[in-house]
Protein backbone atom coordinates (compact mmCIF):
# COMPACT_ATOMS: atom_id res chain seq x y z
CA UNK A 1 0.00 0.00 0.00
CA UNK A 2 3.10 2.00 0.08
CA UNK A 3 1.91 3.76 -3.48
CA UNK A 4 -0.72 5.52 -1.91
CA UNK A 5 -0.02 8.93 -1.08
CA UNK A 6 -0.47 9.56 2.40
CA UNK A 7 -1.23 13.60 2.82
CA UNK A 8 -3.89 12.69 0.32
CA UNK A 9 -5.10 9.81 2.80
CA UNK A 10 -4.48 12.31 5.80
CA UNK A 11 -6.60 15.16 4.12
CA UNK A 12 -9.59 12.59 3.59
CA UNK A 13 -9.98 11.43 7.18
CA UNK A 14 -9.90 14.86 8.17
CA UNK A 15 -12.22 16.25 5.66
CA UNK A 16 -14.25 13.72 5.65
CA UNK A 17 -13.89 11.82 9.16
CA UNK A 18 -13.44 8.33 9.35
CA UNK A 19 -14.32 5.52 8.67
CA UNK A 20 -14.31 6.56 4.96
CA UNK A 21 -13.32 4.64 1.45
CA UNK A 22 -11.49 5.81 -1.13
CA UNK A 23 -11.46 4.37 -4.93
CA UNK A 24 -9.00 5.52 -7.33
CA UNK A 25 -10.51 5.64 -10.30
CA UNK A 26 -7.09 6.44 -12.35
CA UNK A 27 -6.34 2.59 -10.84
CA UNK A 28 -9.83 1.25 -12.65
CA UNK A 29 -9.01 2.33 -16.25
CA UNK A 30 -5.38 1.07 -15.89
CA UNK A 31 -6.85 -2.28 -14.60
CA UNK A 32 -8.85 -2.61 -17.43
CA UNK A 33 -6.34 -1.70 -19.82
CA UNK A 34 -4.43 -4.91 -18.33
CA UNK A 35 -7.52 -6.81 -18.91
CA UNK A 36 -7.94 -5.41 -22.87
CA UNK A 37 -4.66 -6.25 -23.31
CA UNK A 38 -4.99 -9.86 -22.41
CA UNK A 39 -7.95 -10.59 -24.01
CA UNK A 40 -8.20 -7.86 -27.24
CA UNK A 41 -10.65 -10.36 -29.05
CA UNK A 42 -12.81 -10.36 -25.70
CA UNK A 43 -16.29 -8.38 -25.11
CA UNK A 44 -15.64 -6.99 -21.83
CA UNK A 45 -18.53 -6.80 -19.36
CA UNK A 46 -17.71 -5.32 -16.48
CA UNK A 47 -19.46 -7.15 -13.32
CA UNK A 48 -21.77 -4.19 -11.68
CA UNK A 49 -21.55 -6.12 -8.04
CA UNK A 50 -18.49 -5.55 -7.20
CA UNK A 51 -18.81 -1.84 -6.83
CA UNK A 52 -21.68 -0.08 -8.45
CA UNK A 53 -20.81 3.19 -7.46
CA UNK A 54 -22.03 5.73 -9.99
CA UNK A 55 -18.49 7.27 -10.82
CA UNK A 56 -17.30 3.56 -11.26
CA UNK A 57 -19.72 2.65 -13.61
CA UNK A 58 -19.43 5.89 -15.18
CA UNK A 59 -15.42 5.18 -16.00
CA UNK A 60 -16.67 1.88 -17.14
CA UNK A 61 -19.46 3.23 -19.42
CA UNK A 62 -17.16 5.75 -20.71
CA UNK A 63 -13.98 3.41 -21.33
CA UNK A 64 -17.04 1.50 -23.41
CA UNK A 65 -17.00 -1.57 -22.12
CA UNK A 66 -20.20 -3.19 -21.15
CA UNK A 67 -22.02 -4.51 -17.74
CA UNK A 68 -22.78 -7.76 -16.20
CA UNK A 69 -25.91 -6.95 -13.91
CA UNK A 70 -27.29 -9.30 -11.50
CA UNK A 71 -30.23 -7.51 -10.22
CA UNK A 72 -32.74 -4.82 -11.39
CA UNK A 73 -31.41 -2.65 -9.10
CA UNK A 74 -27.77 -2.93 -10.96
CA UNK A 75 -29.46 -2.92 -14.08
CA UNK A 76 -31.34 0.61 -13.60
CA UNK A 77 -28.10 2.10 -12.08
CA UNK A 78 -25.99 0.43 -15.34
CA UNK A 79 -28.53 2.31 -17.40
CA UNK A 80 -28.72 5.51 -15.22
CA UNK A 81 -24.94 5.91 -15.36
CA UNK A 82 -24.73 5.39 -19.49
CA UNK A 83 -24.41 1.95 -20.51
CA UNK A 84 -27.09 1.18 -23.44
CA UNK A 85 -29.10 -1.87 -22.87
CA UNK A 86 -28.20 -3.47 -25.08
CA UNK A 87 -24.12 -3.53 -23.90
CA UNK A 88 -26.23 -4.98 -20.14
CA UNK A 89 -26.25 -9.02 -19.80
CA UNK A 90 -28.54 -9.50 -17.44
CA UNK A 91 -27.70 -12.37 -14.94
CA UNK A 92 -29.95 -12.81 -12.48
CA UNK A 93 -30.31 -16.02 -10.38
CA UNK A 94 -34.05 -16.55 -9.22
CA UNK A 95 -34.98 -13.16 -9.83
CA UNK A 96 -37.50 -11.53 -8.40
CA UNK A 97 -40.96 -11.08 -9.41
CA UNK A 98 -40.35 -7.24 -9.42
CA UNK A 99 -37.13 -7.55 -10.91
CA UNK A 100 -38.29 -9.46 -14.07
CA UNK A 101 -40.89 -6.73 -14.63
CA UNK A 102 -38.36 -3.80 -14.11
CA UNK A 103 -35.75 -4.84 -16.41
CA UNK A 104 -38.40 -5.80 -19.07
CA UNK A 105 -40.27 -2.38 -18.50
CA UNK A 106 -37.32 -1.13 -20.52
CA UNK A 107 -38.33 0.13 -23.80
CA UNK A 108 -34.75 -1.35 -25.59
CA UNK A 109 -33.81 -5.11 -24.03
CA UNK A 110 -31.11 -5.93 -22.76
CA UNK A 111 -27.99 -7.41 -24.81
CA UNK A 112 -29.09 -11.21 -23.29
CA UNK A 113 -31.48 -12.34 -20.16
CA UNK A 114 -28.96 -14.83 -18.55
CA UNK A 115 -31.07 -17.95 -17.55
CA UNK A 116 -30.12 -20.30 -14.62
CA UNK A 117 -33.55 -22.49 -14.68
CA UNK A 118 -36.21 -23.69 -16.82
CA UNK A 119 -38.14 -21.57 -14.67
CA UNK A 120 -36.94 -18.52 -15.54
CA UNK A 121 -37.49 -19.15 -18.98
CA UNK A 122 -41.30 -19.47 -18.46
CA UNK A 123 -41.52 -16.49 -15.91
CA UNK A 124 -39.57 -14.72 -19.06
CA UNK A 125 -42.52 -16.27 -21.56
CA UNK A 126 -45.09 -15.89 -19.30
CA UNK A 127 -44.22 -12.33 -19.47
CA UNK A 128 -44.69 -12.12 -23.21
CA UNK A 129 -40.48 -11.68 -23.50
CA UNK A 130 -39.09 -12.79 -27.08
CA UNK A 131 -35.51 -11.57 -26.79
CA UNK A 132 -32.32 -12.91 -26.62
CA UNK A 133 -31.52 -15.15 -23.96
CA UNK A 134 -27.94 -16.81 -22.83
CA UNK A 135 -28.46 -20.54 -20.90
CA UNK A 136 -26.29 -20.53 -17.62
CA UNK A 137 -25.07 -23.97 -17.20
CA UNK A 138 -24.04 -25.67 -13.83
CA UNK A 139 -20.60 -26.67 -14.51
CA UNK A 140 -20.02 -28.53 -11.57
CA UNK A 141 -15.88 -27.13 -11.17
CA UNK A 142 -15.93 -24.70 -9.07
CA UNK A 143 -12.79 -22.22 -8.76
CA UNK A 144 -12.16 -19.64 -5.78
CA UNK A 145 -10.53 -17.85 -3.11
CA UNK A 146 -13.04 -19.85 -0.57
CA UNK A 147 -15.75 -22.58 -1.42
CA UNK A 148 -18.04 -20.04 -0.57
CA UNK A 149 -17.42 -18.17 -3.93
CA UNK A 150 -17.08 -21.28 -5.83
CA UNK A 151 -19.92 -20.66 -8.15
CA UNK A 152 -19.41 -23.01 -10.48
CA UNK A 153 -19.49 -25.91 -8.21
CA UNK A 154 -22.88 -24.93 -6.57
CA UNK A 155 -25.76 -26.33 -7.71
CA UNK A 156 -27.99 -23.29 -7.16
CA UNK A 157 -26.13 -21.35 -10.32
CA UNK A 158 -27.12 -22.67 -13.42
CA UNK A 159 -29.10 -25.36 -15.21
CA UNK A 160 -27.24 -28.94 -15.41
CA UNK A 161 -25.81 -30.15 -18.23
CA UNK A 162 -28.19 -32.82 -18.83
CA UNK A 163 -31.30 -30.60 -18.52
CA UNK A 164 -29.13 -28.24 -21.25
CA UNK A 165 -30.98 -29.38 -24.44
CA UNK A 166 -34.36 -28.88 -22.69
CA UNK A 167 -33.43 -25.51 -21.82
CA UNK A 168 -33.03 -24.70 -25.47
CA UNK A 169 -35.84 -26.66 -26.70
CA UNK A 170 -37.94 -24.59 -24.44
CA UNK A 171 -36.79 -21.24 -24.92
CA UNK A 172 -37.35 -21.44 -28.80
CA UNK A 173 -40.65 -22.96 -28.64
CA UNK A 174 -41.95 -20.09 -26.55
CA UNK A 175 -40.41 -17.44 -28.93
CA UNK A 176 -36.98 -16.71 -27.58
CA UNK A 177 -33.54 -17.07 -28.96
CA UNK A 178 -30.52 -18.57 -27.61
CA UNK A 179 -27.57 -16.58 -28.61
CA UNK A 180 -24.97 -17.48 -26.00
CA UNK A 181 -23.68 -20.14 -23.24
CA UNK A 182 -22.42 -18.51 -20.03
CA UNK A 183 -20.48 -20.31 -17.02
CA UNK A 184 -18.67 -18.74 -13.79
CA UNK A 185 -16.38 -20.79 -11.71
CA UNK A 186 -16.05 -18.47 -8.96
CA UNK A 187 -13.97 -15.29 -8.17
CA UNK A 188 -10.60 -14.90 -7.04
CA UNK A 189 -9.04 -17.39 -8.76
CA UNK A 190 -5.28 -17.01 -8.36
CA UNK A 191 -3.71 -19.80 -7.67
CA UNK A 192 -2.40 -22.54 -10.53
CA UNK A 193 -5.20 -25.06 -9.15
CA UNK A 194 -7.95 -21.91 -9.54
CA UNK A 195 -6.83 -21.59 -13.19
CA UNK A 196 -6.92 -25.09 -14.21
CA UNK A 197 -10.63 -25.37 -12.77
CA UNK A 198 -11.27 -22.28 -14.42
CA UNK A 199 -9.91 -24.10 -17.90
CA UNK A 200 -12.10 -27.54 -17.05
CA UNK A 201 -15.10 -25.05 -16.86
CA UNK A 202 -14.74 -23.62 -20.00
CA UNK A 203 -14.04 -26.65 -21.75
CA UNK A 204 -17.20 -27.61 -20.26
CA UNK A 205 -18.88 -24.44 -21.98
CA UNK A 206 -17.15 -25.51 -25.32
CA UNK A 207 -18.29 -29.01 -25.31
CA UNK A 208 -22.13 -27.64 -24.45
CA UNK A 209 -21.78 -25.63 -27.21
CA UNK A 210 -20.65 -28.14 -29.61
CA UNK A 211 -23.22 -30.18 -28.69
CA UNK A 212 -26.16 -27.93 -29.89
CA UNK A 213 -28.28 -27.92 -32.44
CA UNK A 214 -27.66 -24.27 -33.76
CA UNK A 215 -24.54 -21.70 -33.19
CA UNK A 216 -24.62 -19.10 -31.25
CA UNK A 217 -23.48 -15.50 -30.91
CA UNK A 218 -21.41 -15.16 -27.89
CA UNK A 219 -19.69 -17.74 -25.23
CA UNK A 220 -19.24 -16.09 -22.08
CA UNK A 221 -16.89 -17.72 -19.48
CA UNK A 222 -17.79 -15.46 -16.46
CA UNK A 223 -15.29 -13.37 -13.99
CA UNK A 224 -13.50 -14.31 -11.36
CA UNK A 225 -9.70 -13.54 -11.84
CA UNK A 226 -8.43 -13.21 -8.29
CA UNK A 227 -5.77 -10.29 -7.44
CA UNK A 228 -3.49 -11.09 -4.49
CA UNK A 229 -4.51 -9.77 -1.51
CA UNK A 230 -1.45 -10.55 0.75
CA UNK A 231 1.66 -8.12 -0.30
CA UNK A 232 3.38 -11.44 -0.74
CA UNK A 233 0.95 -13.16 -3.24
CA UNK A 234 2.02 -13.25 -7.21
CA UNK A 235 -0.45 -11.56 -9.44
CA UNK A 236 -2.53 -13.64 -11.21
CA UNK A 237 -0.89 -14.61 -15.11
CA UNK A 238 -3.32 -13.04 -16.96
CA UNK A 239 -2.35 -13.64 -20.72
CA UNK A 240 -1.66 -16.83 -19.42
CA UNK A 241 -5.35 -16.99 -18.42
CA UNK A 242 -6.60 -15.76 -21.70
CA UNK A 243 -4.45 -18.21 -23.61
CA UNK A 244 -5.64 -21.23 -21.42
CA UNK A 245 -8.97 -19.73 -22.52
CA UNK A 246 -8.80 -19.27 -26.31
CA UNK A 247 -6.95 -22.54 -26.44
CA UNK A 248 -9.90 -24.27 -24.66
CA UNK A 249 -12.77 -22.83 -26.75
CA UNK A 250 -10.85 -23.35 -30.05
CA UNK A 251 -13.33 -25.48 -31.41
CA UNK A 252 -15.82 -22.79 -31.04
CA UNK A 253 -17.35 -19.49 -32.55
CA UNK A 254 -18.80 -16.47 -31.56
CA UNK A 255 -17.68 -13.49 -29.63
CA UNK A 256 -16.00 -14.62 -26.09
CA UNK A 257 -17.25 -12.43 -23.64
CA UNK A 258 -16.11 -12.29 -19.90
CA UNK A 259 -17.29 -10.61 -16.84
CA UNK A 260 -14.47 -9.25 -14.54
CA UNK A 261 -15.18 -7.32 -11.19
CA UNK A 262 -12.65 -7.80 -8.44
CA UNK A 263 -9.71 -7.34 -10.70
CA UNK A 264 -10.96 -4.03 -11.83
CA UNK A 265 -11.65 -2.89 -8.81
CA UNK A 266 -10.09 -4.47 -6.05
CA UNK A 267 -6.72 -2.14 -5.61
CA UNK A 268 -8.14 0.75 -6.58
CA UNK A 269 -9.82 0.75 -3.11
CA UNK A 270 -9.27 1.91 0.48
CA UNK A 271 -10.60 2.11 3.57
CA UNK A 272 -9.32 4.78 6.19
CA UNK A 273 -10.01 4.06 9.70
CA UNK A 274 -8.90 5.76 13.40
CA UNK A 275 -8.14 4.04 15.96
CA UNK A 276 -10.12 4.65 19.24
CA UNK A 277 -9.14 2.17 21.31
CA UNK A 278 -5.38 0.44 22.28
CA UNK A 279 -5.63 -2.67 24.43
CA UNK A 280 -3.64 -5.29 25.37
CA UNK A 281 -4.42 -8.63 25.58
CA UNK A 282 -1.75 -11.26 26.19
CA UNK A 283 1.57 -10.90 23.86
CA UNK A 284 -1.43 -9.15 22.09
CA UNK A 285 -2.52 -5.79 21.39
CA UNK A 286 -6.01 -4.63 19.99
CA UNK A 287 -6.39 -1.82 18.01
CA UNK A 288 -10.46 -0.99 18.11
CA UNK A 289 -11.41 0.72 15.13
CA UNK A 290 -14.29 2.82 13.79
CA UNK A 291 -14.82 0.37 11.47
CA UNK A 292 -16.50 -2.96 11.31
CA UNK A 293 -17.76 -5.61 9.54
CA UNK A 294 -20.67 -3.00 8.87
CA UNK A 295 -18.42 -1.37 6.78
CA UNK A 296 -16.12 -4.30 5.11
CA UNK A 297 -17.93 -7.71 5.54
CA UNK A 298 -15.51 -9.53 3.43
CA UNK A 299 -12.75 -10.75 6.69
CA UNK A 300 -16.15 -12.01 8.77
CA UNK A 301 -17.86 -13.48 6.28
CA UNK A 302 -15.30 -15.17 4.23
CA UNK A 303 -12.18 -15.20 6.79
CA UNK A 304 -10.95 -12.86 4.00
CA UNK A 305 -7.51 -11.09 4.15
CA UNK A 306 -7.02 -7.09 3.97
CA UNK A 307 -3.76 -5.73 4.24
CA UNK A 308 -3.37 -3.05 7.36
CA UNK A 309 -0.65 -0.17 7.24
CA UNK A 310 -0.59 2.57 9.16
CA UNK A 311 -0.88 5.94 7.18
CA UNK A 312 2.09 8.48 7.88
CA UNK A 313 5.61 7.56 9.39
CA UNK A 314 5.38 5.34 11.87
CA UNK A 315 8.98 4.85 11.99
CA UNK A 316 9.70 4.92 15.56
CA UNK A 317 7.67 2.35 17.05
CA UNK A 318 7.81 -0.78 18.34
CA UNK A 319 6.51 -3.43 16.01
CA UNK A 320 4.04 -5.61 18.01
CA UNK A 321 1.49 -7.89 17.05
CA UNK A 322 -2.29 -6.45 16.09
CA UNK A 323 -5.52 -7.30 15.63
CA UNK A 324 -7.64 -4.55 14.52
CA UNK A 325 -11.67 -4.69 15.93
CA UNK A 326 -14.46 -3.12 14.96
CA UNK A 327 -17.22 -1.19 17.40
CA UNK A 328 -19.52 -3.91 16.25
CA UNK A 329 -21.25 -6.03 19.00
CA UNK A 330 -20.65 -9.35 16.87
CA UNK A 331 -17.12 -11.87 17.82
CA UNK A 332 -16.73 -11.82 14.32
CA UNK A 333 -15.92 -8.34 14.23
CA UNK A 334 -12.44 -8.73 13.21
CA UNK A 335 -10.58 -6.62 10.78
CA UNK A 336 -6.99 -7.81 11.08
CA UNK A 337 -5.71 -10.42 13.11
CA UNK A 338 -1.73 -10.50 14.33
CA UNK A 339 -0.40 -8.37 11.95
CA UNK A 340 2.75 -6.99 12.49
CA UNK A 341 2.23 -3.05 12.89
CA UNK A 342 3.52 -0.48 14.74
CA UNK A 343 2.21 -0.05 18.28
CA UNK A 344 -0.92 1.56 17.48
CA UNK A 345 -2.00 4.77 19.53
CA UNK A 346 -4.86 6.33 20.11
CA UNK A 347 -5.83 8.47 16.79
CA UNK A 348 -3.51 6.71 14.60
CA UNK A 349 -5.10 6.65 11.16
CA UNK A 350 -5.23 3.16 9.14
CA UNK A 351 -5.58 2.23 5.66
CA UNK A 352 -7.42 -1.16 5.16
CA UNK A 353 -6.37 -1.98 1.82
CA UNK A 354 -8.03 -3.67 -1.27
CA UNK A 355 -11.20 -3.01 -0.63
CA UNK A 356 -12.23 -1.24 -3.89
CA UNK A 357 -14.39 -4.91 -4.55
CA UNK A 358 -17.14 -5.97 -2.42
CA UNK A 359 -16.30 -3.08 0.14
CA UNK A 360 -18.81 -0.20 0.47
CA UNK A 361 -20.49 -3.11 -2.02
CA UNK A 362 -21.38 -5.25 0.89
CA UNK A 363 -22.12 -2.51 3.88
CA UNK A 364 -24.67 -2.90 6.08
CA UNK A 365 -26.25 -0.47 8.88
CA UNK A 366 -26.34 -3.42 11.10
CA UNK A 367 -26.05 -2.16 14.67
CA UNK A 368 -27.60 1.27 13.46
CA UNK A 369 -24.34 2.16 11.75
CA UNK A 370 -24.72 4.73 8.88
CA UNK A 371 -22.40 3.79 5.83
CA UNK A 372 -19.36 5.43 5.32
CA UNK A 373 -18.91 7.93 2.53
CA UNK A 374 -16.57 7.30 -0.86
CA UNK A 375 -13.79 9.88 -1.74
CA UNK A 376 -12.92 9.33 -5.43
CA UNK A 377 -9.13 9.92 -6.29
CA UNK A 378 -8.68 11.20 -10.28
CA UNK A 379 -5.59 12.53 -11.32
CA UNK A 380 -4.90 14.87 -8.64
CA UNK A 381 -8.16 15.45 -7.36
CA UNK A 382 -10.61 14.13 -4.87
CA UNK A 383 -14.03 14.38 -4.89
CA UNK A 384 -16.91 12.78 -2.84
CA UNK A 385 -19.08 10.58 -4.42
CA UNK A 386 -20.78 8.90 -1.56
CA UNK A 387 -21.92 11.12 1.45
CA UNK A 388 -21.99 9.71 4.62
CA UNK A 389 -25.27 8.16 6.20
CA UNK A 390 -26.72 9.94 8.80
CA UNK A 391 -29.40 7.87 11.22
CA UNK A 392 -31.96 9.51 9.29
CA UNK A 393 -31.19 7.65 6.31
CA UNK A 394 -31.51 4.16 8.42
CA UNK A 395 -34.79 5.58 9.98
CA UNK A 396 -36.89 7.23 7.11
CA UNK A 397 -38.38 3.84 5.57
CA UNK A 398 -40.15 3.30 8.98
CA UNK A 399 -43.40 4.00 9.22
CA UNK A 400 -44.79 3.56 12.90
CA UNK A 401 -42.56 6.60 13.72
N1 LIG B 1 -20.12 -12.98 -13.31
C1 LIG B 1 -20.94 -13.69 -12.51
C2 LIG B 1 -22.04 -14.44 -13.09
C3 LIG B 1 -20.73 -13.68 -11.12
O1 LIG B 1 -21.53 -14.39 -10.34
C4 LIG B 1 -19.67 -12.93 -10.57
C5 LIG B 1 -19.43 -12.90 -9.13
C6 LIG B 1 -18.84 -12.20 -11.45
C7 LIG B 1 -19.10 -12.26 -12.82
C8 LIG B 1 -17.69 -11.37 -10.99
O2 LIG B 1 -16.75 -12.08 -10.28
P1 LIG B 1 -15.34 -11.39 -9.92
O3 LIG B 1 -14.64 -11.10 -11.21
O4 LIG B 1 -15.62 -10.14 -9.16
O5 LIG B 1 -14.64 -12.39 -9.09
N2 LIG B 1 -18.60 -11.16 -2.39
C9 LIG B 1 -17.56 -12.09 -2.77
C10 LIG B 1 -17.52 -12.32 -4.26
C11 LIG B 1 -18.82 -12.89 -4.81
C12 LIG B 1 -18.83 -12.95 -6.31
C13 LIG B 1 -20.13 -13.39 -6.83
N3 LIG B 1 -20.18 -13.46 -8.26
C14 LIG B 1 -16.23 -11.57 -2.24
O6 LIG B 1 -16.19 -10.52 -1.60
O7 LIG B 1 -15.20 -12.22 -2.41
Amino acid sequence: MADWPAERLEAVADEQETPVYVIDLDRIRENLGRVQSAFPEADIHYAVKANSGSAVLETFATAGVGAECASAGEFERAVAAGFPTERILYTPVNPPQRDLDTVLEYETEPLAITVGALDTVRRLADRGFTGDVAIRIHPGTGAGHSDSVATGADRKFGIGIDRVEKAVELVTERGMTVVGVHAHAGSGILNPEDVSSHREVVETVAQVVNDLDQDVDFVDVGGGFGVPYRPEGDPLDLAALADSTRDALDSVSGTLRIEPGRYLVADAGLLLTRVNTVKPAGEELLAGVDAGMTDLLRPALYDAYHPVAPVGSMTDREKRSVSVVGPICESTDVLATNRRLPAPERGDLLAIGMTGAYGIEMASQYNSRPRPPVVAFEETTSREIRRREQLEDITAPETDR
